[in-house]
């Protein structure tokens, strides 16, 4: 296989930047919320993010300096009150969470200027983003200063999760967390099937789909099989299972009617006379739901 080598050592700062945050992709995105000792917040992301061990739990954040060579307001707040929380960033978070990456003077608070609520934390007085549907307390234990970088550890001492995010094993199902992570320049990927490889090599495909979804549904009358409303499912969490020439997918509420749409059009290519079945179950507040329609051409539903 042909293959170009590349010594790092040979490299402009910014090249070598470029190629660290090209090929080590997707990385996680630590939206970091903290407050200056005079009660200034502040909000930015920061994808140089990783957990660090489990007893306790522990997280790095790498909060490089300025290009005039000051600390960035994250890392000044974090040293000076030794607190901050590191909220997830799923899809719906993307454009608020980039708008709070623009350098502010120290003190301007990112909270009003992406329009983010503010919530109180139990632990420590750093605030935690509202919407966002994880969020951990955090507690610096040290700086270490690598690579012109402030690498700020923290231990985790609380975790925020949105119950709907949990599955039946009470951890998070990573498709309803719908985690942006960052790629190069300004792009993100986002997670819309997840596959589970078993010992024996064979894997699963497991798709997600979006609270969008429902409104489509709800706009082309699919009947509904008992009294909730769609704003009720819309309002809770679910699964839809398409049955396309005999696969099923499953599908939760992060995929958008586009995505899914140019996705029956291409993957799952529905051919004019092929009869998509759509069965929706969802679920509020404990109780379940049925929506269902049988005998749709797949064709009319998603692409008119
Ligand atoms: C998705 C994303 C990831 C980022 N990751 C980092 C990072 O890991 N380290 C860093 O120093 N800056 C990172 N930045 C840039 C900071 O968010 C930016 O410098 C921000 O203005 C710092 O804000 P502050 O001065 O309020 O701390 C990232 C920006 C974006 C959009």
């Amino acid at each position: 296989m042909a293959g170009m080598q590349i010594d790092p050592s040979g490299l402009d700062p910014r090249d070598a930047y470029r190629l660290m945050i090209s090929v080590i992709v997707p990385r996680p995105i630590a939206w970091v919320s903290t407050v200056s000792p005079d009660g200034a917040t502040n909000a930015a992301p920061f994808s140089y993010f990783q957990a660090l061990g489990g007893k306790p739990p522990m997280v790095m954040i790498a909060v490089g300096d300025r290009r005039t060579g000051e600390h960035k307001d994250t890392r000044r707040n974090i040293e000076a009150t030794g607190e901050f929380v590191i909220n997830m960033v799923g899809e719906r978070e993307g454009p608020a969470m980039v708008k709070t990456s623009i350098d502010h003077p120290y003190g301007v608070s990112e909270f009003d200027e992406a329009g983010l609520t503010a919530l109180p934390s139990e632990l420590i007085k750093a605030p935690r983003i509202g919407g966002c549907g994880v969020s951990l307390e955090c507690k610096l234990d040290r700086v270490l200063e690598i690579a012109g970088s402030g690498i700020c550890i923290g231990e985790v001492v609380l975790f925020h999760v949105e119950d709907a995010l949990l599955d039946e094993n009470g951890v998070v199902d990573p498709l309803r967390l719908n985690p942006l992570g960052r790629l190069g320049g300004s792009g993100y990927a986002t997670l819309r099937e997840t596959i589970s490889i078993d010992s024996t090599g064979a894997t699963q495909t497991t798709w997600s789909a979006k609270l969008d979804l429902w409104r489509e549904l709800r706009e082309r009358s699919i009947a509904m099989v008992n009294a909730l409303s769609v704003e009720q499912l819309a309002a809770g969490s679910g699964r839809i299972f398409l049955e396309l020439a005999g696969q099923e997918g499953e599908w939760d509420s992060s995929w958008s009617a586009d995505r899914l749409a140019s996705e029956l059009a291409g993957q799952h290519a529905p051919q004019d006379d092929l009869h998509a079945r759509i069965r929706a179950e969802a679920w509020y507040q404990g109780q379940a739901a049925l929506i269902h329609r049988d005998d749709f051409p797949g064709a009319d539903l998603w692409r008119a």
